[in-house]
């Protein structure tokens, strides 16, 4: 076993309100097969990735469906945000991981991840001192609302990134910078953010389209394109 290693962490206990079915979304299936097995099956492939943990809701019922390889454990140790999952499942897993293992934490709702992205982020992070995350450059026009549906201003893209996942970082220090994140009372949406508010600068790696997060119900068909288009 080389050291670091690199371990994944895929958040999957969320409901999927905003697709308002009533399965939670990421048992939707999609080209054949529910999202975390997508997901799942990705990072068995990818030769740098030790091993994989898929963190669920005590009360998920829809799991035992699912096909998990030798390299795959599953933690029935969801919370009641996407922060309290991560911060939960990293917590399970110190026993299996050194401080200075790097983890990469994926949304178990990106199904277009592929082993090369998974790659990439690695080829790209491993050497900097806090981490990284896939992202991409923002395209389009950016305008604030007054809140009210109408135009406040234009905010210039320059600089701007879309965050996606995976985002890399050390076992350690993501758990402490989560777990202070959550004692301050931020409302932390991704493990960046919570590096960022312990004053750290993670590195952004360009991502894909493909590794958009599905979300609302007129994402799944363009998630299934993707996916059937892969080899
Ligand atoms: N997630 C989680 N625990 C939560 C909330 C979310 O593990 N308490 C996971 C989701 O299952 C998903 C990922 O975090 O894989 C990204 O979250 P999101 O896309 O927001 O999914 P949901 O929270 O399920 O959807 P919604 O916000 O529409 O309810
Ligand atoms: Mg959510």
């Amino acid at each position: 076993m080389s050291f670091p290693s690199f371990f994944a962490l895929i958040p999957a206990a969320g409901v999927g309100a905003r697709m308002g079915s009533t399965t939670p979304k990421q048992y939707a299936s999609l080209a054949g097969k529910p999202m975390p097995q997508h997901v799942i099956d990705t990072f068995a492939s990818a030769p740098e990735i030790e091993h994989t943990y898929i963190v669920v809701s005590p009360a998920d019922g829809y799991m035992d469906a699912l096909h998990v390889p030798v390299r795959c454990t599953v933690l029935r140790c969801g919370g009641d945000t996407r922060a309290a999952s991560v911060t939960n499942g990293l917590a399970a897993i110190a026993p299996q991981v050194a401080p200075d293992d790097w983890v990469l934490v994926h949304d178990a709702a990106r199904p277009g991840l592929t082993a090369d992205l998974i790659g990439k982020l690695i080829a790209f992070a491993k050497d900097d001192p806090v981490g990284g995350l896939l992202a991409l450059p923002v395209v389009d026009t950016i305008k604030r609302s007054n809140g009210h549906s109408h135009v406040a201003d234009t905010v210039s893209r320059e600089h701007l990134w879309a965050a996606q996942t995976p985002q890399m970082f050390r076992h350690g220090a993501l758990l402490s910078a989560l777990r202070d994140a959550t004692h301050k009372g931020y409302g932390v949406t991704d493990e960046a953010s919570a590096m960022e508010a312990a004053g750290l600068q993670p590195k952004l790696i360009e991502g894909s389209p493909r590794n958009f997060k599905v979300t609302l119900p007129e994402d799944l068909p363009i998630a299934e394109l993707y996916l059937r288009g892969s080899p």
